[in-house]
């Protein structure tokens, strides 16, 4: 059986695409955002999934206002990375896994949540940096380590869906996982946010209290987060704080209970707050076949029966 070990949330922020294709990583604005992501790396390493399913959001590359599912997986066997206006960047096309895929396609539309079936999709910031910040910088002509399922989240056009909706679409593609027979070891991202606003008068808006809220009840109280509406995002945490929502996907696809095994949070990177966790499922055990007794025990346990009932016949 295939199982989700582990989720991930890191941000999305561009300018940390550009750092890392530009060779910018030693800056010290830079430094201050990439040495919180090594002891990630390093879990990561360690962790070795065997598929990475990554809840993120298009920002108008695979599609545009023209055509904006809410939900889109991507089922392809590959997944190229998009132009952004500056050319594609320098990182590996990504590998998909198709069987995987088409199996949480088939569980969760049958389950009742109507996911876009995606056999063609090109991937952006949203999808690369994540992956950048997880699995390291990798050359153009190298491969990322494991193959990736992405699930893009229409949070760019009114109306994304909610943080509630998000959460019960995560426990849909747990059980969805938990139902592929092959042995695979998966961890799932939710990316994005965490406050940011980047147009309008508000631009440059941080809430680092609100993000930090947000952080603490993710491992242990999400049923507080999955209750938080729109329009409290949009005022708290900027208009792209909406983002967030996704990290609810990841969250309700993990255990009730969980492990936070690592927290990192800067202010800024580019226009954005930078949040980062790593939640893991706890190990679970395999039921333990009862421990036979010793022999002498039973004879015991026999010899002192058969007294009772002698007492009881006296
Ligand atoms: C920035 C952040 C984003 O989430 C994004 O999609 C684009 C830009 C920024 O902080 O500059
Ligand atoms: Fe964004």
């Amino acid at each position: 059986m295939a199982r989700i070990v582990a989720g991930v949330g890191p941000s999305h922020v561009p300018a940390i695409g550009a750092a890392l294709d530009l060779g910018k990583t030693e800056e010290p604005y830079w430094k201050r955002v990439f040495s919180g992501f090594e002891k990630s790396q390093a879990w990561m390493r360690e962790c070795k999934p065997d598929v990475a399913i990554v809840v993120y959001n298009d920002h108008a590359s695979a599609f545009s206002v023209e055509m904006i599912p809410t939900f889109a997986l991507g089922c392809a066997a590959e997944f190229p990375p998009a132009d952004e206006g500056w050319g594609p960047r320098p990182v590996p096309v990504a590998k998909g896994h198709p069987a995987l895929a088409s199996h949480i396609a088939q569980s969760c539309i049958l389950d009742e949540f109507d996911l876009t079936i995606c056999n063609k999709m090109e991937i952006d910031h949203g999808m690369t940096v994540p992956m950048n910040l997880l699995f390291g910088k990798i050359e153009k002509d190298g491969q990322w380590p494991c193959p990736v399922i992405p699930l893009a989240v229409n949070v760019v056009m009114y109306p994304p869906p909610t943080g509630h909706r998000c959460f019960m679409l995560g426990r849909a593609i747990k059980k969805a996982v938990e139902s592929y027979p092959e042995d695979l070891r998966v961890v799932i991202f939710g990316t994005g946010g965490l406050s940011h606003q980047i147009s309008g008068p508000r631009a440059g808006l941080i809430n680092s209290e609100w993000d930090k809220h947000f952080l603490d009840n993710l491992s242990g109280n999400p049923q507080k987060l999955v209750k938080i509406p729109h329009i409290d995002y949009m005022r708290e945490a900027g208009a792209e704080g909406i983002e967030m929502v996704m990290w609810l996907i990841m969250r309700g696809a993990l255990d009730d209970k969980v492990d936070e095994v690592y927290r990192f949070y800067t202010v800024p990177a580019s226009n954005t707050a930078v949040g980062h966790i790593i939640l893991e499922n706890k190990a679970r055990k395999t039921a333990a076949k009862p421990k036979a007794k010793p022999k002498a025990a039973i004879k015991h346990k026999r010899a002192a029966a058969r007294a009772k009932v002698d007492r009881v016949r006296a």
